[in-house]
């Protein structure tokens, strides 16, 4: 093998797989609804996440194909695929991370809102047995309204006597995406090291991009640059719901999104140092519950939650016109979970 190694590029890349895969620790990420929009690119993307040790796929439907699918793919997790009800508790057990896009999306004309009445009961029972079977993974929130959904579990964790504020995470990854794309293009400058916070919720006004803290700075871009890109950030998910017109809602994107914040969270879990990204999460930095904010990632989850740091006038507004529309759709999340 030695002398393979030294002789062969290819078995030698291997080798360092290998070696790679041995020491990072052994990860079980499950993912909710996998065999939908999101989570069928979702699975594929954390199946080629070298930190990834065991994948599990739930859905109602549709999960044995998925998962034989992106089972055949050379890497290092081991695959399952659990489907119905009566297998969700062996597909969460010994869970890490459990990412959640499981519920139904948005029509053109429709609100985040407006799939609350599914979304909500979906939430809930998937949150009803993450407490029974793995109480300690983090939960990556992706099902709409996530200002709503986010409290809904935090409600169903507190009733099972299990909740951790540390590891509630609703995922606004997609909303930093977006932001870093439209700036990078307004402002001309390589997307790959653009960096904006977005704060806030995660629907319409809620979603507060704070383009006055992006980097690289730019200066060629005019308030009325900065309030389009606002309202480009806040309209993305319509955006691209009125592009596939009646055919859901952003899948591919969201998948990289996803697979951006679970990549997160398994750096902090397994030590890596420094690891910071926007979340949706339980927040003292606003008068509100739960707020999205940078949240540095940790082993147990959320290390720190970081504050707003300094807003431009335009921000400040923002911030203050989001607070009662964030604050409705929370307290109607807590409202649901606690009224049956
Ligand atoms: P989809 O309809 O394509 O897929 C949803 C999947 O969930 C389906 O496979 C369905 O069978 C499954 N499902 C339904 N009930 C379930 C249950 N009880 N248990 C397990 N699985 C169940 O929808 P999609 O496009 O993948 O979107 C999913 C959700 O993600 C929507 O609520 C959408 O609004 C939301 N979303 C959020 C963001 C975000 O930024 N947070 C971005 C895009 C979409
Ligand atoms: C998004 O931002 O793309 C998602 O929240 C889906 C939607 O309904 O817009």
């Amino acid at each position: 093998l030695a002398n393979n190694s030294a002789s062969s590029p290819s078995t030698h890349s291997l080798l360092r797989r290998g070696y790679s895969s041995e020491s990072a620790p052994e990860r079980k990420v499950t993912v909710l609804g996998a065999a939908g929009g999101i989570g069928q690119p979702l699975a594929l993307l954390m199946k080629l996440n070298p930190l990834v040790s065991h994948l599990s796929l739930y859905d109602i439907a549709g999960t044995p194909g998925v998962a034989a699918d992106v089972g055949h793919i050379n890497t290092r997790s081991e695959v399952v695929g659990f489907m119905g009800e009566e297998q969700l508790g062996k597909a969460l057990e010994g869970s890490d991370i459990v990412i959640i896009p499981a519920g139904v999306p948005r029509k053109p004309g429709m609100t985040r809102d407006d799939l609350f009445n599914i979304n909500a009961g979906i939430v809930k029972s998937l949150c009803t047995a993450i407490a029974k079977y793995c109480p300690n993974a983090l939960v990556n929130m992706i099902s709409n309204p996530v200002n709503s959904t986010v409290p809904i579990a935090a409600e169903i964790f507190k009733k099972a006597g299990i909740y951790d504020e540390k590891k509630l995470f609703g995922v606004t990854t997609l909303d930093v995406v977006r932001a870093k794309t439209f700036y990078a293009g307004k402002a001309r400058v390589p997307v790959e090291g653009v960096n904006v916070p977005v704060v806030g919720g995660h629907a319409g006004i809620t979603i507060l991009p704070l383009f006055s803290q992006a980097t690289p700075k730019a200066n060629n871009l005019s308030g009325e640059d900065l309030t389009a890109l606002t309202k480009r950030t806040q309209d993305g998910g319509t955006e691209v719901v009125e592009a596939k017109a009646g055919k859901g809602s952003a899948t591919l994107s969201m998948a990289y999104a996803g697979a951006i914040f679970a990549d997160a969270c398994l750096k902090g879990l397994n030590g890596v140092p420094d690891v910071v990204e926007c979340s949706f999460v339980q927040s003292s930095i606003t008068e509100l519950p739960f707020f999205a904010s940078k949240v540095r990632l940790g082993k147990n989850g959320i290390e720190e939650v970081l504050g707003l740091g300094p807003l431009s006038d335009f921000e400040k507004q923002g911030l203050e016109s989001l607070i009662p529309d964030l604050k409705s759709s929370i307290e109607k999340g807590i409202a649901f979970a606690n009224k049956s």
